[in-house]
């Protein structure tokens, strides 16, 4: 079983993410997790979304994070929101854990945070997962970190009549 779960820096799984977020994003764009958070000082501003699974070990739940998400609310301007940092462990991608981190970050910015918009710098071969996601592309394509992205974005469904 797949639980999203929004945590802090100061939680216990946040060693967990941030290893997972080295592993998969930040060493491919040559950071270690320390240099990354030098270049882009937001993980305090950040809502920090992790997907873990909950296994128990002599009667002590094990919880291992599979899959994490991070929503910037009202950035860069107010009413718009940013999703970073969104990567599943390579052994479970595939299964939709991807999508359930996605389907509770927008459910939290146009939900209770109220936002009308919400964007991310998405590289290239990611863009197919977004757009699977219902998001749009915006623009063209630019360098960020030595790689490929679109900025992708998504607005606020229409209120039911
Ligand atoms: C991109 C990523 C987060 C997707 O997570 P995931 O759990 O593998 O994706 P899901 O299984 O939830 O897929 C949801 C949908 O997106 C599609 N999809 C997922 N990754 C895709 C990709 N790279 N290209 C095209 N479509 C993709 C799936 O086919 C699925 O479509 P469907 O629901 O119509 O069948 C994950 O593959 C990953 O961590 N990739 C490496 C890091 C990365 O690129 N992060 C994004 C940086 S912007």
């Amino acid at each position: 079983m797949i639980e999203i779960r929004r945590i802090t820096p100061a939680d216990a799984l946040y060693e967990q993410e941030a290893a997972l977020r080295e592993q998969v994003l930040l060493r491919g764009a040559g950071f270690d997790f320390a240099s990354f958070r030098e270049e882009y000082p937001y993980e305090d501003d950040a809502e920090h979304f992790v997907a873990l699974t909950i296994d128990s070990h002599a009667g002590e739940p094990i919880e291992r994070v599979l899959g994490t998400a991070l929503l910037i609310p009202h950035h860069p301007h107010e009413g718009f929101g940013k999703v970073t940092q969104v990567a599943v462990d390579p052994q479970r991608q595939g299964e939709g854990i991807g999508r359930r981190l996605m389907v509770t970050i927008e459910s939290r910015a146009f939900g209770e945070l109220g936002l009308t918009e919400v964007y991310c710098h998405a590289q290239n071969t990611a863009m197919g997962f977004y757009k699977a996601l219902g998001w749009q592309t915006d623009g063209d394509e630019f360098i960020e970190a030595g790689i490929p992205h679109h900025r992708m974005s998504i607005k606020t469904p229409d209120p039911v009549a």
